[in-house]
């Protein structure tokens, strides 16, 4: 049997075999000799428990280890009372004032921990966190972004629908439009228009949710966090968003990493980038001509999210006066972050969702 003990049980075990051997001395005909061999020796009850200490949790064997000794030492001690008067009856001692055995402890979760960091890093520029829905109308996660029914990009999100409607009277089946079809959010830019329906300007939002896609590979989970940030006020420019950018990578990463932008496309924002970091798993090798590049990272760069001046389309959505306001966004994964600090050497972030305590005791 080689199942691991709770460390409580195996206590109650040897405080059982003490009982045991105390009983056995205070009845038994046979000699103090023979009485040691049957309780001490090694074929007794407690030379098995002995050896199964290796089943106890690695961090209660030392305490564990000190019981044994007290249960052995009670047990000579009866039988040497027995050798001098061969009538002694002794009974378990217990001493309650014994320190107990401390449960073990745990911590954060890495990716909590992430979005604590993530989120007192913003707060330093004014950026405050805010919830908004997990579970969304398409409208939020798309349409109110400028991603018309039908338009390609929805494809891009592989999003989970939610095919049931919660109340078939208020939406009868001539009704159950894209509009009004729920998902589970593939990003947090459904809250870029939630924000701004609060009617509250300039906004500095950072949305940390979770997210949802049907993907699954060493950088992709079906389950992962995004922050979201967005800012609206007057005369905003793409320097502002550079700036809280390059800030945020100094601050999370480190000095030593370097960040880059490359134009890209979303429909919500125009113009659009992506962000990438140097990798720090490879730190950046794979960009070198002799460099092969790592399992994480695309030529010694590792893609953080998107970014971008927000479309007048979605402030429009959103209720904002785009003759007065204009402003920028940005979706980063979280533990795409924190998969690139230094010194994380993570390089599958399935690792992060596979609840392996062995794995998670290391941070
Ligand atoms: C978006 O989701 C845009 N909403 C970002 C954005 C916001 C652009 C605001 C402009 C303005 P994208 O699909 O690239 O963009 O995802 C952003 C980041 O989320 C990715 O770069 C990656 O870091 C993370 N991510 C995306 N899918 C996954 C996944 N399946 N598992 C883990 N992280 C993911």
């Amino acid at each position: 049997m080689n199942d691991p003990i709770p460390t409580p049980n195996f206590i109650g075990m040897l405080l059982e075999c003490q009982q045991d051997a105390l009983d056995v001395i205070a009845d038994a005909e046979k000699s103090v000799d023979r009485l040691r061999i049957e309780l001490l020796g090694g074929k007794s009850e407690l030379a098995k428990l002995t050896k199964q200490i290796r089943l106890v949790p690695a961090v209660d064997r030392a305490q564990v280890g000190t019981v044994v000794n007290q249960v052995k030492q009670t047990i000579l001690q009866a039988l040497a009372a027995r050798g001098t008067t061969q009538q002694t009856k002794t009974t378990l001692s217990f001493d309650p004032t014994m320190p107990g055995i401390a449960p073990a402890e745990g911590h954060l979760h890495i990716v909590t921990q992430a979005i604590e960091e993530i989120t007192r890093i913003f707060e330093r520029i004014s950026f405050i966190r805010v919830r908004h829905p997990e579970v969304d109308w398409d409208w939020y996660a798309f349409g109110s972004l400028n991603m018309p029914e039908n338009h390609p990009a929805r494809d891009e999100w592989e999003t989970f629908f939610i095919e049931t409607f919660p109340d078939r009277k208020k939406f009868p089946i001539r009704e159950r439009t894209i509009r009004n079809r729920i998902v589970l959010t593939p990003h947090t830019s459904n809250g870029q228009v939630r924000e701004m329906e609060k009617g509250e300007l300039p906004i500095r939002m950072i949305n940390i949710a979770k997210c949802y896609r049907r993907q699954i590979d060493v950088s992709h989970t079906p389950m992962f966090h995004q922050f979201e940030g967005l800012y609206i006020d007057h005369y905003v420019s793409i320097g502002h968003l550079k700036g809280v950018l390059d800030y945020f990578a100094k601050q999370f990463f480190g000095p030593a990493r370097k960040t880059r932008i490359r134009p890209f496309h979303f429909q919500f924002t125009e113009p659009s980038f992506e962000v990438d970091v140097t990798c720090g798993v490879c730190l950046g090798r794979a960009r070198l001509p002799d460099g092969q590049g790592c399992k994480l990272c695309k030529g010694g760069w590792l893609e953080l999210g998107g970014a971008g001046m927000v479309h007048p389309v979605v402030l429009k959505h959103g209720g904002v006066d785009t003759t007065k306001y204009n402003g920028f966004a940005f979706g980063w994964g979280v533990e795409r972050c924190y998969m690139m600090k230094a010194g994380t050497q993570l390089d599958d972030i399935r690792l992060l969702y596979s609840n392996d305590i062995r794995f998670l005791e290391q941070f």
